[in-house]
């Protein structure tokens, strides 16, 4: 049918390894995000150890590939030493002006990630911390014996070190306000050290330095990026990218497009990495090139300014249907720039901004939580550059976020589609944007046919508005019925205001 929109799926046509850890999460000492989130000793929910069993439990929905681990803002001031053994001093925590007791600390949430079986991923402090200290909690972690810091963590209970892989050279170290804040070359010179001295005591670590965080109109994110990567070339395995959107003028179809932003700064960013990667005379770790980490991502803009911001109750999001199909417009995006997207940490995990929401004795999942959740569990395998035919639309300028640039975007297609392809089977991820129309789409196998039936999957809810709470599930995922899929091309209607996640054979 000529007025259908078309997606053609072209199993040849690749673009890359869908990497796992695009399905990480973060957790901060932020807010009700470590105490009072995933530990919680005063709730009827707490295990022995003090951690949340049904956060455990909903977390272990979301199928973590990785977790960061301690902040954000929070790293920037924090000493790793405060946190283990017997004696935990309270400190005055400035980055979200709150008091950490540090009843959690390295261990505790070592023994969190095991639970959830998912792979540690750490911060150091570059803000106000020194090279040396970065360097002694790797030794902490990763020497098995020997030298006093693995001795240390052998004294307090943990015989075996914990061998955390991924560690990133500070936190939005771009930010102004960032503790320890630094322009990009003094930044490129202490990570590069930093680096250096804890590849030296664990030589396979990989490094993530801190790329652009700071997209306000008067900062230089590009200048950042292009400095860092040009110093840092040698040494580092990820440059992170973090980006927070919103919808402060309450524009829905401006906001639906806002994931498209993620797209343009991964390709300049990839862009820079080709270029320098050109120029690098000694990459002695790795054979690898570098990759884009998005070790921040989320949508952030109602809780963002004055008691909203600091505190216990720092940053609590309460989203909606029009947020989750942001975020899947945003795993979209990751998806179809796989070969270089290899990281993305959702922040953060539980409260704040997160997908998981508590009270002392309930919880309930946000209607972010479920995209997460499907594209984790699903998308996997190869990405695949599919062509996508549908009507667009064109947005006026407008703000991304609180504290954001401006974004005006062209030609945003209704149909926000990504595809992998595993063992002869596909998975479309389609989100339509349109907020009244259904979509008819034809979905046609360019290589093979389809064999057998569809298995089909939905969120969406009453309106874009809808909201989940306590007791009151309005946006989930339905499994529908499957549909018989035969031949070349399958016909099916996307509803407005939805995310499809459609698995089927193509021989
Ligand atoms: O996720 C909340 C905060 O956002 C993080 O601590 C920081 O890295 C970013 O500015």
């Amino acid at each position: 049918n000529a007025e259908n929109a078309r997606i053609k799926i072209d199993v040849e046509r690749t673009i890359g390894e869908v990497n796992k850890n695009i399905y990480g999460n973060f957790v901060e000492h932020l807010g009700r995000c470590v105490y009072g989130g995933i530990y919680d000793p005063d709730s009827p929910h707490a295990d022995e150890n003090g951690f949340r069993k049904d956060v455990l439990e909903a977390a272990k929905g979301l199928n973590i590939s990785l977790l960061r681990y301690p902040g954000g803002n929070f790293v920037s001031n924090y000493n790793w030493k405060d946190g283990v053994g017997p004696d935990r001093p309270k400190r005055l925590e400035l980055a979200w002006q709150r008091l950490e007791t540090n009843e959690v600390g390295t261990n505790e949430f070592m023994t969190y990630a095991k639970m959830l079986g998912t792979e540690p991923y750490f911060a150091v402090n570059l803000g106000t911390g020194t090279i040396k200290e970065a360097q002694q909690w790797v030794e902490y972690t990763n020497v098995k014996e020997g030298p006093y810091y693995a001795e240390l963590r052998k004294k307090h209970g943990y015989p075996e070190p914990h061998n955390i892989k991924y560690w990133s050279l500070g936190n939005e170290m771009d930010g102004y306000w960032q503790m320890g804040h630094l322009n990009a070359i003094d930044y490129s010179k202490k990570a590069r050290e930093a680096g250096k001295l804890m590849r030296l005591t664990s030589p396979d670590i990989k490094l993530i330095a801190a790329g652009s965080s700071n997209y306000r109109p008067d900062a230089n994110p590009d200048e950042w990026n292009r400095t860092i990567l040009e110093e840092l070339k040698d040494y580092i395995d990820y440059i992170a990218l973090h980006i927070y959107v919103g919808n402060p003028d309450d524009n829905y179809y401006n906001f639906m497009s806002t994931p498209l932003v993620i797209e343009e700064r991964t390709k300049i960013v990839k862009g820079m990495i080709n270029e320098v990667m050109q120029r690098t005379l000694r990459r002695d770790h790795t054979e690898d090139p570098i990759y884009i980490a998005w070790d921040e991502y989320n949508v952030w803009y109602r809780a963002r300014s004055g008691a909203n911001m600091v505190g216990d109750r720092a940053l609590e999001e309460h989203y909606n249907l029009e947020d989750a199909l942001v975020i899947s417009g945003m795993l979209n995006a990751f998806i179809r720039n796989a070969d270089v997207v290899k990281m993305a940490n959702m922040a953060q995990l539980v409260n704040v901004i997160g997908p998981i929401f508590t009270s002392k004795d309930d919880m309930f999942k946000q209607t972010i939580y479920y995209p997460l959740a499907l594209f984790a569990n699903n998308m996997h395998g190869t990405s695949l550059d599919l062509f996508v035919d549908c009507e667009t639309y064109d947005t006026e300028e407008f703000f991304l976020g609180l504290g954001e640039t401006t974004t005006k975007q062209t030609d945003v297609p209704y149909l926000d589609v990504s595809a992998t392809y595993k063992d002869d089977e596909v998975t479309i991820a389609v989100v339509n944007r349109h907020k009244d129309k259904a979509i008819t789409t034809d979905l046609i196998a360019q290589t093979g046919e389809f064999t057998g039936s569809l298995e089909i999957f939905e969120v969406n809810g009453p309106d874009i508005k809808a909201k989940n709470d306590f007791g009151e599930t309005n946006v989930a995922t339905k499994k529908l019925e499957s549909v018989k899929a035969k031949g070349k091309s399958v016909t099916y209607a996307f509803p407005p205001h939805s995310l499809t996640i459609i698995k089927g054979k193509i021989k």
